[in-house]
């Protein structure tokens, strides 16, 4: 409780009086240590450290360590815990018989969702969220799986053979060889893809409390297990405005290119701003950033590098997004509402150039999102404040009222 922020709960406890805040637009539901934004400036740090030295210094089990431990680790420590995550990245066979009951053409958000929330029933010994070493297991085994759970719903969509972990690659290197090495052949992955992939990992690692972020925590606050709450954050990242914006962005792009590509940015932009279209700029605008996300910079950078290395500067989607960034930022009505890229504008371009189907973006999103969802569901049983989360209602139903019997209903 600082200078600009009113502790609600002491009027509360005096007169009964609640706030009316839908949306949550200036709520705070929770002290933090782990994420800190400043949406005015643009500025991100994870414990303290910005997102910019991060990306350029450390890598995304480092970040994992970093978020979950509130310090960066030593070399030991970071050996150890890669070592660690690494021991933990098969998933049980019978996991394969579960994937089996979806269609082959489900969406890879509605496989992972039932496929996170099911590590519940196979891992019994970690599911007492109240216990610091259920915690402790979970964690690992959520941050090892997650890279073998996308690579087998996407290979499972395709109708390919699963590929095993290799532990002796990165934790980006074994993803992306899970997801596109054969049985039939061995796949070295690029180097510069491998920094890209782990970067975007890095990117989405956390962001305090988004709506999935405080989905897991609501979803925990009940007490229920960590596997359940973490599915919880996957099922409310794959919206549209949160995580699924990534594929939407990407589709827009896309949409754009097909209508006529840079020549019609003008007209589409028209019908963004012509609010009965219902059209979004998607990959722009965000709650709390009110300036460029610090994020999308960087993505935008390692845009460049992928498409250099894999001689793709002339990609015309990425030629697009620049051009309909650039008119975006200058046209009024952006600037008015202060809405800039955010992550999700980029980084689509980079996973579709790294071999990402579309539909699996979101996917690889909350991949990454889940040691911040972790780290943020551990803080908030560790506080000795923590009650279960339970909003509160302005009721405009109707006043009590008589039920009649059915046949003397209108
Ligand atoms: N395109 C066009 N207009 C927009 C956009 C956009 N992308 N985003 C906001 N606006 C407009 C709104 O219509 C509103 O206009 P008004 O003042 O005339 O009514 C104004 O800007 C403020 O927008 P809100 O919707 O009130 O802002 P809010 O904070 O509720 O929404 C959100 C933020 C959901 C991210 C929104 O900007 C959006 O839908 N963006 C597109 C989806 C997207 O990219 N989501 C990813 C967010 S980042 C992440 O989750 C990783």
């Amino acid at each position: 409780v600082g200078p600009d922020v009113i502790d609600i709960r002491k009027l509360y406890a005096q007169t009964g009086k609640f706030t009316y805040d839908p949306g949550f637009l200036s709520t705070a539901s929770c002290n933090s240590t782990i994420t800190y934004i400043d949406g005015d400036k643009g500025e991100l740090l994870y414990r303290g450290y910005p997102i910019e030295q991060l990306a350029q210094n450390c890598n995304y089990l480092e970040t994992c360590y970093l978020l979950l431990k509130g310090e960066l680790p030593n070399q030991k420590e970071r050996d150890d815990f890669t070592k660690l995550v690494t021991n933990h990245t098969m998933v049980n066979e019978q996991m394969q018989f579960f994937l089996r009951g979806f269609r082959r053409d489900a969406h890879p958000m509605a496989i992972m969702t039932g496929l996170v929330g099911a590590l519940s029933a196979f891992y019994h010994d970690s599911t007492d969220i109240h216990n610091a070493e259920h915690r402790e297991i979970s964690a690992i085994r959520l941050i090892a799986k997650m890279p073998t759970l996308v690579a087998m719903a996407y290979k499972y969509t395709i109708g390919q053979p699963y590929i095993y972990p290799k532990n002796d690659l990165t934790y980006a290197g074994n993803f992306m060889r899970m997801m596109f090495a054969t049985p039939c052949e061995e796949y070295t992955p690029n180097e510069v893809l491998v920094r890209a992939m782990d970067r975007i990992f890095i990117l989405h690692a956390d962001h305090e409390q988004n709506a999935s972020t405080s989905t897991v925590r609501l979803c925990g606050s009940s007490g229920t297990n960590p596997f359940a709450a973490i599915a919880a954050g996957v099922a409310c990242l794959w919206g549209p405005a949160h995580g699924g914006a990534n594929e939407a962005a990407l589709n827009m792009l896309e949409d754009v290119h097909r209508m006529g590509g840079v020549e019609k940015i003008g007209e589409f932009v028209r019908q963004v701003k012509d609010k009965s279209s219902g059209i979004k700029l998607m990959g722009f605008g965000h709650r709390v950033y009110k300036n460029y996300d610090p994020r999308a910079k960087l993505m935008r950078e390692t845009c460049h590098e992928v498409l250099d290395t894999l001689g793709l500067h002339d990609d015309p989607i990425f030629k697009l997004a620049m051009s309909l960034e650039k008119i975006a930022l200058e046209d009024e009505y952006f600037v008015a509402r202060k809405l800039y890229p955010n992550v999700d504008f980029y980084s689509g371009i980079v996973q579709r150039a790294i071999g990402i189907p579309v539909s699996l973006f979101t996917a690889v999103f909350a991949l990454a999102r889940t040691v911040g969802w972790i780290a943020q569901l551990n803080e908030m049983i560790a506080d000795p404040e923590y009650k279960i989360g339970r909003p509160r209602q302005l009721y405009t139903g109707a006043t009590a009222r008589t039920l009649k019997p059915i046949e003397q209903r209108g």
